[in-house]
């Protein structure tokens, strides 16, 4: 299937590791070319190196999401470096994991502002070089735990992600006219270094209750993505898809 982002360009926020790193592997596979951000130079170049290596224009940009200024450089080095910024993968979160009477003040200011904060953030900055050409894809990771909430999901990422899907809905509404597409995916039990945070009892008993029996992996996430983010999910816009092999917690 031809998804029709040949040409087009992205910026992966969180693009070093994880589902981040295949989500700019799977757009350059397709012949779009890839702008990662990350806080860490290793991983991100690590990315951008692959991404290059599938003949495509990349770009590294270390920074923060959390800080509007390094939001503002990372677009537009973007747009300096690939041309146009078309699509926007609001992949980078943190999710630690602790009970909800254990979570102070300034942990939840963190995790609210590095997975919900953010998203806004670099949506709003998406959006103001998206609408100059009529045509854009925001595809935004909320989770398992914002659909469901969490069990082994700490409150505050939870509501962090369920938080991404009314900002989601929300945007889908207010930016349709310009044939932008707002959409994001909850997946489930991912194999990542986040998901590997888990104890081995944790783990196992998480997986004897996902129906699949297996950990999803970052690569099946990648497909649904770059399939939201393509010209083959034009019609589909303010939705949130589960990839969750069945399991809600
Ligand atoms: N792994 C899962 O099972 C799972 C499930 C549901 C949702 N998600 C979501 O998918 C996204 C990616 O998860 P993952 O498992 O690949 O995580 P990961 O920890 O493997 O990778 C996250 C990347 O984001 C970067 N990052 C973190 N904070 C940042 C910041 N402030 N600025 C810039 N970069 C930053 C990290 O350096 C890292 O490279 C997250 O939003 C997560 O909440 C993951």
């Amino acid at each position: 299937m031809d998804l029709k982002i040949k040409g087009k360009s992205a910026v992966v926020t969180g693009g070093g590791k994880g589902i981040g790193r295949a989500c700019a592997l799977a757009l350059a596979k397709e012949g779009t070319n890839v702008c990662i951000n990350d806080l860490d130079p290793e991983t991100g170049n690590e990315t951008l190196n692959d991404i290059k290596a599938l003949g495509v224009k990349g770009a590294f940009v270390k920074g923060d999401v959390t800080k509007e200024a390094d939001i503002k450089t990372l677009f537009k080095i973007a747009k300096e470096e690939l041309g146009a910024v078309d699509i926007l993968i609001n992949n980078a979160g943190i999710s630690p994991k602790l009970p909800f009477y254990e979570i102070t003040t300034n942990m939840w200011e963190q995790v609210l502002n590095t997975n919900l904060k953010s998203n806004f953030m670099c949506s709003k900055e998406a959006f103001s070089y998206m609408k100059e050409h009529d045509w854009g894809r925001i595809v935004s990771l909320s989770s398992l735990a914002g659909v469901h909430g969490g069990i082994n999901s700490a409150a505050h990422y939870s509501a962090s992600k369920a938080g991404i899907i009314g900002l989601t809905k929300t945007l889908a509404k207010q930016v349709g006219k310009y044939n932008i597409t707002v959409n994001c995916v909850a997946p489930g039990r991912i194999d990542t270094a986040m998901t590997r945070m888990l104890s081995k009892e944790k783990l196992d008993e998480v997986l004897s209750r996902i129906p699949l029996k297996r950990l999803g992996t970052v690569e099946e996430v990648a497909e649904v993505i770059t399939f939201l983010a393509s010209e083959g999910g034009s019609y589909i816009t303010g939705t949130c898809v589960e990839i969750l092999g069945g399991y809600t917690g």
